[in-house]
């Protein structure tokens, strides 16, 4: 697999920005796939401010998130809802009736994954996605495991994901369970932009890019991918 090295998160923010930025010039109806975490939060910025110079408008996107937490309300503040409207969404210019995520709270979490599948595909399919890693080499909410996941399902939290991400819950405990895109799903994207950043991916990032393609890491499978573009900094990419 290649990959690019950068010096800085705010370097690679850019440089997968811009990505973001040319999908939607040219093709102003794309349907976008975005992902949670500290590590998206520089390209974000980039596409706010893009917009806010008025070089781009996000009026005509439909937007995916890859995942969301469940058992707790959609507008809690530790949503990823939240979460993306906070960081991206009240920023820019896409409509709210264009947003869509999966439905933590769903009573019944295959016609869940259903529906989403349903609402991707009558999007035309997920053009560009947005994809960061876990510590542990999960990509979404797909945890290491016995088999490659096909479309969205519902998932019990690894404790190294609920130690990872307890930072973001103050007021509550943090979920045990999350509602997720499969990895079938998540490889059905036309074009992935993947990011790592900091020495605690390193791990991760070396087993995705050297290691064989296997579900105990499941961010491998992007070697089957045919577009994926990788930017790393050179801590994530110590090990390589
Ligand atoms: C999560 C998300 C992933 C994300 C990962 C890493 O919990 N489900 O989509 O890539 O954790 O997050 P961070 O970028 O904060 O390290």
């Amino acid at each position: 697999m290649q990959y690019v090295i950068y010096e800085s998160a705010k370097e690679i923010g850019d440089a997968a920005g811009k990505i973001f930025v040319n999908v939607v010039k040219q093709k102003s109806d794309a349907a976008i796939g975005f992902a949670t975490g500290a590590t998206p939060l520089p390209t974000y910025s980039y596409m706010i401010s893009e917009y806010e110079k008025g070089n781009v408008s996000f009026k005509g996107i439909t937007t995916f998130n890859l995942d969301e937490y469940c058992d707790i309300p959609k507008d809690h503040k530790s949503s990823f809802y939240a979460f993306m409207v906070d960081n991206l969404f009240s920023k820019i210019d896409v409509k709210p009736e264009n947003i869509n995520f999966l439905d933590g709270n769903a009573s019944n979490s295959e016609a869940e994954s259903r529906r989403y599948a349903d609402a991707i595909s009558k999007a035309g399919g997920i053009d560009i996605q947005f994809l960061g890693i876990g510590r542990n080499g999960h990509i979404g909410f797909n945890e290491p495991a016995e088999a490659f996941t096909d479309e969205s399902f519902k998932v019990k939290l690894t404790d190294s994901t609920i130690e990872a991400n307890s930072v973001y819950f103050s007021d509550i405990a943090m979920p045990r369970y999350a509602i997720t895109m499969g990895i079938g799903s998540i490889m059905k994207a036309r074009k992935i932009v993947f990011v790592a950043t900091g020495e605690s991916k390193a791990e991760a990032v070396r087993d995705m890019i050297k290691g064989e393609v296997t579900p105990k890491c499941p961010a491998s499978v992007l070697q089957r991918h045919g577009d994926v573009t990788i930017f790393l900094d050179k801590a994530a990419a110590s090990l390589l």
